[in-house]
C-alpha cells in the first residue's frame, strides 16, 4: 500500500480508514480540472524562475501525457492513492522521475482542490445556461402557436380565470429566465481563483497569482488566503439555484401530470415520452415530469446537506470539505438530466387538446370578474357590483345555469344597468382580450411578450 505522507509517521493507514479517508473514487471525475490547474501552476513557476525552463518543459509535457492517456482509456485514476492529487502527482512522479516532486512547490491541496471545483463548475454552469436556453426555446415554439388557445386560469385549484395558453407558457419561461439569471451571478463568484493562498497562508515561494488566475480564465483572484480555502459559498449558492430551478421543473412537471389526466383532458402525451403498465394495458403513465417531480426532493436535500456541512467549521481547511462534492456532483447531473427530459418532453411529448380547453372555459364561471367590471364600467363601486355578481352566480347554479344562459331581463332584476351588450363581455375570448393591463393575458399584451422573448432567445 503506497505511504504518501512525509516521514514523520512510522506506520501506514488502517486499509478501512484509508478507504474512509479517501476521496479518489468520486474526485477522479475533476481530473482535467486537475491537470489543467497544474499545467498553469508549472508555467507559473517557470516564469517566476522558482523551476527551471527546462524542469517547466518536463513536468508540462509529463502532465499532458497523463491527459492523452486518461482520454484514451489508459490510464484511470483510482486507490489506493487518496484523491486525485495525490494521484496525478504519483503519476507525474513515476513518468518524469524526482523533476515531478517539484511540481507542488508553493501551493497545497487545499487551494489545488478549491480551483478545481470552481473550474469544473464553471464549465457546468455553461453547459446549463444553454440547456435551460434551449428549454426556453422549445416553450416559446409552443406559446407562439398558441396565443389564441385559451386555457383556464386557476387560484387554490378553482377555476379562477381563462387564460391565454401562451400567457400560461410565458410564465415558465419567465421563470427559466431568472434562473439563468441565478446561474450567472452564482458563476461570477464561481470565477474567482483561490490558487496561491497555499495551505491557508500564502507562501514565500515566488508565485505570480495574477498570472495562474488568467492562464486558467479566472476574472479575478481572492483577497484573503485563508478566505480562499475555505470558502464553499459558492457551492451552495449553486445547489441553492438549482432547487429553485428545480421547483419551476416540479411545477410544470405537475401541470402536465394533471393535463393528461382524463379528469383534465387538456393534452395528451405521444408515445415518445410515456410509459405503459405491466398490468393494466390501458394505461399511458407520465412517468417523465413524475421522475423530475421526484428528483427535485434530492436536490433539496443536497441543498441542506451543504448548508448542514459548513454550518459551526473554523476557518480555515477542514476535512468536511471533501463533502461538498458528491452533493455537488449530483446536483449537477441531476438538474442538466431534467432540464434536458422536459426539453424532449415539451417538443415531442405532449400534444394540446385544443378543443377540450375551448370547451373547458365555455362551461364555467371564470367570467363572473368581467360581470362585475361591466357595472365597474357603469360607474357601480366595485363592491356593490362584486355583491350583485354573487348573487346571480348562486341564483345560476341553482338553476344549473351558466351566466351566458341568462336572459337581460334576469339581469336586470338584480341591476338595472345591465343591458343587452353584457352578453359580449362574457365572451371568453373577448373576457381574455380585454385584459389589457401591462403584463396581463390580452393577446396584445402576450403578442408583444412574444416577441420580446422571440429576440432575447435569438429564435
Ligand atoms: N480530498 C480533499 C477534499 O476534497 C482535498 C484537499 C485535502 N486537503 C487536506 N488538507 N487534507 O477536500
Amino acid at each position: 500500500m503506497a505511504k504518501v505522507w512525509s516521514k514523520r509517521f512510522d506506520n501506514t493507514l488502517n486499509p478501512f480508514i484509508q478507504k474512509f479517508n479517501a476521496s479518489i473514487s468520486f474526485d477522479r471525475k475533476l481530473i482535467l480540472e486537475d491537470l489543467e490547474c497544474s499545467i498553469a501552476h508549472a508555467k507559473m513557476l517557470g516564469k517566476t524562475h522558482v523551476l527551471s525552463s527546462s524542469e517547466t518543459l518536463q513536468i508540462i509535457n509529463g502532465l499532458e501525457t497523463i491527459k492523452v492517456e486518461f482520454l484514451e482509456g489508459k490510464f484511470l485514476p483510482s486507490p489506493p492513492s487518496e484523491d486525485i492529487h495525490y494521484c496525478i502527482e504519483e503519476k507525474l512522479i513515476s513518468l518524469i522521475g524526482d523533476t515531478g516532486k517539484k511540481l507542488h512547490t508553493g501551493r497545497s491541496r487545499n487551494d489545488q482542490i478549491a480551483t478545481d471545483i470552481r473550474l469544473w463548475l464553471r464549465k457546468e454552469i455553461d453547459n446549463i445556461d444553454s440547456l435551460i436556453t434551449d428549454l426556453q426555446k422549445s416553450l416559446l415554439k409552443i406559446a407562439k402557436s398558441n396565443l389564441y388557445t385559451l386555457i383556464p386560469g386557476y387560484t387554490h385549484m378553482q377555476r379562477a380565470q381563462p387564460l391565454s395558453l401562451a400567457h400560461h407558457l410565458l410564465a415558465y419561461i419567465e421563470m427559466f429566465s431568472r434562473d439563468r439569471e441565478r446561474f450567472k451571478e452564482v458563476r461570477s463568484r464561481v470565477n474567482t481563483c483561490p490558487l496561491g493562498a497555499a495551505a491557508l497562508a500564502g507562501t514565500k515561494i515566488k508565485i505570480d497569482r495574477k498570472f495562474t488566475a488568467s492562464e486558467l480564465g479566472f476574472e479575478k483572484i481572492y483577497k484573503n488566503s485563508i478566505d480562499a480555502v475555505s470558502d464553499r459559498d459558492f457551492c451552495i449558492e449553486f445547489v441553492s439555484a438549482s432547487a429553485l430551478l428545480m421547483s419551476h421543473l416540479s411545477k410544470i412537471s405537475e401541470e402536465i401530470i394533471l393535463w393528461v389526466t382524463d379528469e383534465f383532458s387538456f393534452a395528451k402525451l405521444t408515445d415518445k415520452c410515456a410509459t405503459g403498465s405491466s398490468l393494466m394495458p390501458q394505461k399511458k403513465n407520465p412517468d417523465v415530469p413524475e421522475l423530475i417531480r421526484g428528483k427535485t426532493g434530492r436536490v433539496y436535500g443536497h441543498l441542506q446537506a451543504l448548508l448542514t456541512m459548513v454550518k459551526g467549521v473554523p476557518l480555515a481547511y477542514n476535512k468536511d470539505f471533501q463533502e461538498d462534492k458528491e452533493p455537488l456532483f449530483d446536483t449537477a447531473e441531476t438538474i442538466s438530466s431534467c432540464i434536458t427530459a422536459m426539453t424532449i418532453l415539451i417538443n415531442e411529448g405532449i400534444e394540446f387538446n385544443i378543443r377540450n380547453l375551448s370547451d373547458s372555459v365555455e362551461n364555467d364561471f371564470s367570467n363572473a370578474t368581467d360581470l362585475a367590471d361591466y357595472l365597474v364600467g357603469k360607474n357601480v363601486p366595485f363592491r356593490t357590483a362584486y355583491q350583485v355578481v354573487g348573487e346571480i352566480v348562486k341564483y345560476c347554479l341553482d338553476r344549473k345555469l351558466l351566466l351566458k344562459n341568462l336572459k337581460t331581463e334576469e339581469f336586470k332584476k338584480f341591476h338595472s344597468d345591465f343591458e343587452d351588450d353584457v352578453f359580449t363581455d362574457l365572451e371568453p375570448l373577448n373576457v381574455v382580450k380585454s385584459r389589457t393591463s401591462e403584463g396581463g393575458t390580452a393577446f396584445a399584451q402576450v403578442e408583444k411578450e412574444l416577441n420580446n422573448w422571440q429576440k432575447k432567445l435569438l429564435l
